[in-house]
């Protein structure tokens, strides 16, 4: 049976993916705002997969005979300063969940607790790849976020995701 403690790192969890679907939710009708369609898109698909790390979470949860609680989400910042700004505010916001993540595999780990390892290294690959993402459009943003055609090409990019 998992430990009290790493299941309720596990229940807080939720609530910070939640949170992070909240918080891309605002940036991508930020850029809806200000008639960027591709950054708009891109913040959309990424605050949808943020809910499937809060479901899937919870799901493990279910699986260990633990019920989640689920919690009253913040709300998140929806102005920005300039274009630029929520995307370091994202690319910040998936460090923070790295290391939230990296908690609870020592936690794990402390509690020789396998399955919950092997559970949440599935998250350890994800942020890799997400702090990568959130990374990379920082860069492009200020390769090419400074003239209006690069905005474009960049936006065009961007809504390109599915
Ligand atoms: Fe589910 Fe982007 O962390």
């Amino acid at each position: 049976m998992i430990a009290k403690k790493l299941s309720e790192m596990l229940n807080e969890q939720i609530n910070k993916e939640l949170y992070s679907a909240y918080l891309y939710r605002a940036i991508s009708n930020y850029y809806a705002a200000k008639g960027l369609k591709g950054f708009s898109n891109w913040f959309a698909v990424q605050a949808g997969e943020e809910l499937d790390h809060a479901w899937k979470i919870n799901g493990y949860l279910i699986d260990e005979g633990v019920v989640p609680v689920l919690e009253t989400i913040s709300a998140p910042v929806g102005s920005f300063d300039d274009l630029r700004a929520p995307l370091v505010a994202a690319y910040e916001h998936e460090k923070f969940i790295t290391s939230s993540i990296n908690e609870i595999f020592k936690a794990a780990d402390g509690e020789d607790d396998y399955r919950t390892k092997r559970f949440i290294g599935w998250f350890i690959d994800e942020q890799a790849e997400e702090e990568k993402n959130a990374s990379d459009l920082v860069t492009e943003y200020d390769l090419f976020g400074s003239s209006s055609q690069g905005l474009f090409m960049l936006d065009s990019k961007l809504g390109d995701r599915k």
